[in-house]
Parts: C-alpha cells; structure tokens; sequence
C-alpha cells in the first residue's frame, strides 16, 4: 500500500508548541526512579487534555493509555522512560531543574514528550486507517535491577488490548541531531552486578606466610577474572568484566582477615551471559581455593541484553527512510554495553529500540553529566520517528 512520504513530520510539528511546553514542564522536576509522582501527574493532566484513555495505578507511578482500542490491526506500543538522574543541573537552560542533586540528564523527558507528541498528533489529525497505539510511561528504567518495565508488564501495559510490537528510542549525543539509528539483533548490553567478600586471615603484615592474605587473593581475583573474558568468551562476542571497587584493610603494617570487590558483567547474548557467570563463579572460587581463602559470591543479574527483532527493525527502517529520508536512517555500527529495560518488553513481544540523533557539533556533552541539553529540535524528529515506525508496522503486517 503507497503511503504519504513525510507525513508524521507536519502533523507532529502542528503540536510542537504543546511537545515543547510539556518537556520544559518535565525537565523542571525531575524526580528520581521509583518517585515519580508529580512526573505520573504531568502525564495524566496531558493525556486527559487529549481526552486520551489511560489507566493509572496507587502503588505504581507508571502511566498506561490507548488510542484506538476499538479498532482492528496489530498493536503498536511506544514507550517512554520516566526517572532523572541524582546529578546536579548545570546547565543555563531557563527550565533547568528546580532541584539540586535532580536531573532529566539522560533525556527521559525528551522521550515523554515525544510519546505525547505522538498522541497529541493522534488527536489533532486523527488517522482512523491506523490500528491501536499503547502509550507506555514507565518509571525507574535507571533504577537498574528491577527497573519500571516489569512492573509496568505486571500491571498490564502489554495486555487489554494485547500489544503485537513495542517500539522506543534514546537520546543519543554520539549521533547527529536529525539522524536515527537502528540495529538489527543486539543493540544492548545485559547488566549484571556482583559482589564478592574475600576471607583470609589477618596479621601483622611482617608474617604474610600465617594465613591467606586476602589482599594479595583478591589482586588475584581483579586479574584472573580478565581471562574470563580473554579466555573463555569467543574473541568476537563482546563482554565486560569491570571490577569497580576494592575495600580492604586500614593501614599499612596490618593485613586484613577481609577484602571485598564490587563489580559489574556486560554481555550481549543469554548464552554468553550464563557462560560468563557459570565461569566467573568457577574461576573466584578456584582462586580462593588455591590459596586457602575463603570467598562470598554475590552476583545480581540486572536487565537482559537488548535485542532488536529483525524483521520489525526492517519494517521500522524502511517506514523511517519514507518519513525522514534514508540518508537520516543509519545503521548502529557496534552495540553499547550500556543496559537498558526496554529489553523486558522485546523479551515478550517483537519491536525494535532506536537511538535519536541529538548531537550538535561544539556542544560535546554526554548522557548523565551535568550539562547534557539535547537540542530541542529533536522533539520533532523523535515524535516523527515513533509515529512513523508504529505506522510501518502496522502496515507491514496486516
Ligand atoms: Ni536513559
């Protein structure tokens, strides 16, 4: 079926007025994962000014709407994420946060008012030959364990009706503003944490030879667990063992009976993730072994690797080089081991996750530090890009 090229863009546009003022209003208090209160209430004020139906929740900021529900054709969900970040605004924004130590600096109220973009497009120039579209608001994606998609799953955000294909996307500095980038399989990393209590026996440090010095077991331990991923892992299947902290002993002429490790494991695939756990488990245990030491292992799996579906992220492309022009649609050339829960929803349903372009050239700033601004003009494009993929799977598939 032909469709009109760059058709999301002008409708979107039409509402930018209503995107911006919404963003400015979200930037201004962010509020952190699992508190997003007054966020949820935002979203509800906005999405009843549409006279969209949504559902809301007393023990879950998470915000669940549908236009469309009566209609036919497969259903389409686009996700925001909702939480800021425990940074300090320093940007000179007008609408920077009102809050010390909160901040949207990672772009989530960009991707709200993108979602809202979309619905207020929805409203203004109504499309009856589109199918249903869910909107997802979901808090704490940054919260990392748990995070805001399960919960949200739990309360029902892919059901009522059923959800065929999800569909988000991430700010990205690294990308030009008014580019999108897509990539088919994994385009994020698993998170996992671990945090291991090494035990030897304490002594003065003049007599290591008493006992097993945790000290030197733990150095072991930093090192030995490189060959996990040197040694264990297929050269060309990407993973990060990084051991981030290291605490043991007060002062120089006393060995420690205790050290502890604190880390965390990047992996792209579920196989390898169970390969690196199953060997990382194996390699601290033999090490302490070795020495006589004793060792405590605990290891947190966080969020699963995001995978994108290849042939929604085929469908998704090729609606977006009509809606932006191809040149604008560029392909992710290697994964980032950074972790990410929209992969809960791609571990139930098909759909693909996009970055959004919003770098500016002379504006080097980086998700999560204090003077990340996204330039505003990517309002437009991001509502563009989640309209225009939910339309092509839609189409694609009825
Ligand atoms: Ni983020």
């Amino acid at each position: 079926m032909a469709r009109v090229p760059d058709a999301w863009t002008p409708a979107v546009r039409r509402v930018l007025p209503a995107m911006r003022a919404w963003r400015m209003a979200l930037h201004q208090e962010p509020e952190l994962s699992t508190h997003e209160d007054r966020t949820r209430d935002k979203i509800v004020a906005a999405l009843d000014e549409l006279g969209i139906p949504h559902r809301e929740f007393s023990d879950f900021p998470g915000v669940i709407g549908t236009i469309g529900a009566d209609r036919s054709g497969p259903v389409v969900a686009i996700r925001a994420d909702m939480d800021g970040l425990p940074v300090t605004e320093e940007t000179d924004l007008p609408f920077r946060s009102k809050f010390p130590g909160r901040m949207h600096a990672c772009g989530h109220d960009v991707h709200m008012a993108c979602v809202l973009g979309v619905a207020a497009a929805l409203m203004r120039s109504p499309r009856p030959d589109l199918g249903p579209i869910r909107l997802l608001f979901q808090p704490a994606e940054e919260e990392g364990t748990r995070g805001g998609a399960l919960p949200l799953i739990e309360h029902g955000g892919l059901e009522g009706p059923k959800v065929d294909y999800v569909v988000g996307q991430h700010v990205d500095p690294s990308l030009p503003l008014g580019k999108v980038g897509w990539r088919v399989g994994p385009l994020m990393a698993a998170a996992d944490k671990f945090r291991l209590v090494v035990r030897g026996r304490g002594g003065h440090a003049a007599s290591p030879h008493q006992g097993p010095d945790a000290v030197v077991v733990a150095s072991e331990i930093v090192t030995g667990l490189q060959t996990v991923v040197s040694r264990v892992v297929n050269p060309v299947d990407p993973v990060v063992v990084s051991v981030g902290s290291i605490h043991g002993g007060t002062r120089n002429n006393i060995l420690p009976d205790e050290v502890e490790l604190e880390g965390t494991v990047r992996t792209l695939h579920a196989e390898t993730r169970d390969q690196v756990e199953r060997a990382f488990r194996r390699k601290v245990r033999a090490i302490a072994a070795g020495w006589g030491a004793r060792v405590r292992i605990e290891y947190e799996r966080g969020y699963p690797p995001t995978i994108n579906d290849a042939g929604a992220t085929r469908a998704v492309v090729d609606g977006l080089a009509i809606e932006l022009g191809r040149e604008n649609v560029v392909e992710v050339a290697h994964p980032l081991m950074g972790a990410e829960d929209f992969s809960r929803y791609l571990e139930r349903v098909p759909g693909t996750f996009l970055r959004l372009g919003v770098g500016v050239p002379g504006r080097p700033a980086s998700l999560h530090s204090a003077t990340f601004a996204p330039d505003e003009r990517a309002l437009v494009v991001g509502a563009a890009t989640l309209g225009a993929a939910a339309e092509a799977l839609q189409r694609g598939n009825r």
